[in-house]
């Protein structure tokens, strides 16, 4: 007769100081708002806290938090991608108790294992993201990257709707440009996006190198003016990829699990040698939001624009230091 062993359970360790800084120094390379980087994080008991920094909100382009909960996604995904690069990956991720408005997730650890192929390529292009809004060149995205990039948001439980045809991504432009115009008016939108609009040595906001060229009317998508030069190019811009990324619905926690959906997009574009820029004007306006939502058919709402192709690499963007971003208390 065989004997079938009983499974010893395992002891898994706690998180320690060293996990809580490799997965920092990860999560802040993501993507926020005019860089605001409204992210915090915190150990405790073992597990890692991704918070939101409410003080880093954009009063007037981010009245809901959207895009703070968008940004903190991001930050959270690039920290479970570096504690799975160290071989502890996360458990899952614990959503907040009801109330506690500031915590995003926590993340506990799991059995300690390889990270895969996957994460390994994801987790190396975390470093070499960068919001690119420039020009792109008209070679056209391959199939197969375009397959990769549905299964990223897939994966994290998002939908992606790569709109295709000249008619189609004119009438995504069109919600677009309309929405900007709105967003314009206001007097305050206009000096927010200015206040943030800061050169080194400054280590948050959006210095003019990489603000691309300044806005101009032909644009195929509508370009935030952080600063940049007019462009000295005078063919017209070749039509980028336009994607759509969007959740099943719009919860606080939704909105988390879109910023990890998009941020696995990006890296994923990242790992295949393109390049992408956020374009959140049409989420920024309600109306053009709903707009977005009904030409695409879809029942969730959209929760990012982006725009894909090949470019020249885009300058960086600074970061704040780990040491303020950690809470020790
Ligand atoms: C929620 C959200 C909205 C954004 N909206 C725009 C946008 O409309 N236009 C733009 O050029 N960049 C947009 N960005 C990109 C940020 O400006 C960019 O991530 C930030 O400046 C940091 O630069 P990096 O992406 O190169 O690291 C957005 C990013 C996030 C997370």
């Amino acid at each position: 007769m065989v004997r079938v062993q009983p499974a010893t359970p395992v002891e898994i360790d706690g998180y320690q100081a060293e996990d809580l800084a490799v997965a920092v120094a990860a999560a802040v390379r993501a993507p926020s708002q005019h860089n605001t980087q409204p992210w915090r994080f915190r150990l405790v008991n073992g597990a890692i806290e991704v918070r939101s920094d409410p003080a880093r909100r954009l009063p007037i382009a981010d009245p809901t938090g959207w895009a703070v909960r968008i940004a903190c996604g991001a930050a959270l995904l690039n920290a479970r991608l570096a504690l799975a690069g160290a071989g502890r990956p996360a458990d899952g991720v614990i959503r907040p108790a009801h109330g506690e408005t500031d915590v995003v997730a926590r993340l506990v650890p799991g059995v300690p294992r390889p990270p895969t192929p996957t994460e390994l390529a994801l987790l190396r292009a975390v470093p070499h993201r960068r919001s690119t809004r420039g020009r792109f060149s008209g070679e056209p995205v391959p199939a197969v990257i375009r397959a990769r990039m549905l299964e990223a948001v897939r994966s994290e439980g998002g939908w992606l709707d790569l709109i295709v045809g000249t008619p189609a991504v004119t009438a995504v432009a069109e919600i677009a440009h309309s929405a900007d115009r709105v967003l314009h008016r206001d007097e305050r939108y206009r000096e927010e996006i200015e206040a943030w609009t800061r050169p080194a040595p400054a280590n948050d906001g959006v210095p003019p190198e990489a603000a691309g060229p300044k806005a101009d009317p032909g644009d195929i998508l509508p370009r935030r003016d952080f600063g940049g030069a007019p462009e000295t190019a005078t063919e017209p811009e070749p039509e980028p990829l336009v994607a759509v990324l969007g959740s099943p619905s719009d919860t606080a926690a939704e909105q988390v699990a879109a910023g990890q959906a998009l941020q696995k997009l990006l890296l994923t574009v990242t790992d295949a040698g393109l390049a992408s820029s956020m374009v959140s004007q049409p989420i920024e306006v309600p109306a053009a939001r709903e707009q977005l939502r009904l030409a695409l058919g879809r029942y969730g709402p959209p929760q990012m624009v982006v725009r894909i192709g090949y470019a020249m690499r885009a300058a960086a963007t600074p970061r704040r230091p780990a040491e303020s971003v950690i809470i020790t208390e």
